[in-house]
């Protein structure tokens, strides 16, 4: 199994490029199967999850060409299946989407129940009371969920919860219903708006996207369309946080720094220096950073997909720093590891209370899932000495190169595969 190795201590200082958007590329993939015509996406991620998702797409039927690494065309016009069992498709979460999107084209689907990063239950209740305010009759049988509708016709679906995924399939299975849906208490994530771009390049009529009430009205058809994938916010914000653990300066590129405000303002309360361009934002730590108050939320308020990575900087800074988690329920097991490599942290329900320490040291730890397996890295980095994060497959589901880019800001990590290859990585690095 293949494991990072770290040795950390030094700061990270350069440029890197942020790569597209993993979740809006999800949502994209499934969105792109909705006409018969050929979509072609820049911008896509080489990560696990999107190429699970486009091998599930191909074992419907559906056509893919890789143009390059980072531009795939689909057709969907061969699709000869609405069922999707690949087993290997119950570990991505969004595999839901394809439910949607095929929901939403050819009024039936049946889609593995999904599983994704164990970081607390994940109900998709939401998602099948949207599809069944639709005109679909919606039930789990056999493990999978099997939708199907002998029309679909536009209905006003109001969430009882602000939920990303509940929102995007609600919009693919509405984008074809007949009359107008409106969706209100909607996810306003930037992905959901880059979702609703790609639709409505195809053809789709959905307005208020960004917002938290969106309106669809229904078309007849879908049609070609030539797409590029936002940037990640979570990519970048990730190598923010990678600057600020490791007292670094680093300027990441190719962002767009509306979607990062969250996350920077957090890090000028805790003393970073912050320099925004137009598509790039540089993050400076040149002394101990002070503690905060973080409470995740839904956007624009701060991700809980950075909570791991901001805990991890804040447990060494200086004084008592309270992270809350709002949205997922046990999203603090990385907690176990980083008090393996000096961290003092104390969780109690949906929050930690974090002591800063000036330091900490390398040991050998396991990535939980993968947000939490990036911020460990982060935490490697930082520490003095060697460490080790096993369970790397978590962290390769959503980061493209992570070692990679890490290396090219001077970090000294490396893909390693047994014992002999990380004795062979401590001699080179001493
Ligand atoms: C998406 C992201 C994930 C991110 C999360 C929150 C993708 C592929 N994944 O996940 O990285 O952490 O948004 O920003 O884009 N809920 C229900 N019933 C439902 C659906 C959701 O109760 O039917 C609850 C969930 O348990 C959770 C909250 O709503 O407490 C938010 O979940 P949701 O926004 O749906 O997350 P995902 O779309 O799964």
């Amino acid at each position: 199994m293949e494991q990072y190795a770290i040795k950390g201590g030094s700061p990270l200082v350069g440029e890197i490029e942020i790569g597209g958007a993993k979740n809006a590329a999800l949502a994209i993939l499934a969105a792109a199967i909705m006409t018969d015509e050929t979509v072609t996406i820049e911008n896509m991620p080489d990560v696990r999850d999107t190429n699970v998702l486009l091998r599930a797409i191909e074992s419907v039927g559906a056509v893919v060409n890789r143009v390059d690494r980072h531009t795939v065309q689909i057709n969907g016009s061969t699709i000869n299946d609405v069922v999707i069992e690949d087993d290997y498709i119950k570990k991505i979460r969004a595999s839901y989407y394809l439910l949607g999107a095929l929901l939403g084209k050819y009024k039936k689907a049946q889609v593995v129940l999904p599983g994704g990063c164990n970081i607390g239950s994940r109900p998709i209740d939401l998602h099948i009371k949207g599809f069944k305010a639709l005109g679909a009759d919606v039930r789990i049988a056999h493990g999978l969920i099997v939708a199907e509708a002998e029309r679909l016709v536009g209905n006003h679906i109001y969430l009882d919860m602000v939920s990303v995924g509940a929102t995007i399939n609600i919009i693919m299975a509405a984008v074809m219903a007949e009359g107008q849906t409106i969706i209100e208490n909607a996810a306003k994530e930037p992905h959901v708006v880059d979702l609703a771009n790609f639709l409505n390049s195809m053809g789709a009529n959905i307005k208020g996207a960004g917002t938290d009430v969106i309106r669809i009205r229904g078309v007849s058809k879908l049609h070609k369309t030539e797409y590029s994938v936002i940037p990640d916010q979570i990519e970048a914000g990730t190598f923010m946080m990678a600057a600020a653990a490791t007292k670094g300066d680093v300027t990441i590129k190719n962002v767009i720094p509306k979607h990062l405000e969250s996350i920077s303002a957090k890090l000028l309360e805790i003393g970073c220096e912050i320099e925004e361009s137009d598509d790039a934002v540089r993050v400076v730590a040149s002394k101990r950073l002070n503690h905060t108050h973080v409470k995740t939320l839904p956007y624009p308020g701060f991700p809980t997909d950075m909570q791991p990575q901001i805990a991890v900087t804040l447990a060494l800074s200086e004084g008592t720093s309270i992270v809350t988690e709002s949205i997922f329920e046990n999203r603090f097991k990385y907690v176990d590891e980083l008090t393996r490599m000096g961290a003092s942290i104390k969780v109690e329900g949906n929050t930690a209370i974090i002591d800063g320490v000036p330091k900490y040291t390398g040991a050998h730890v396991s990535a939980p899932d993968l947000r939490a397996g990036a911020a460990l890295v982060i935490a490697g980095l930082a520490a003095d000495g060697f460490s080790v994060v096993d369970d790397i497959v978590y962290i390769e589901r959503g980061y493209e190169d992570f070692d990679a880019k890490l290396r090219r800001l001077g970090a000294d990590i490396e893909k390693v595969d047994g014992e002999k290859a990380l004795q062979k990585f401590k001699l080179k690095v001493g």
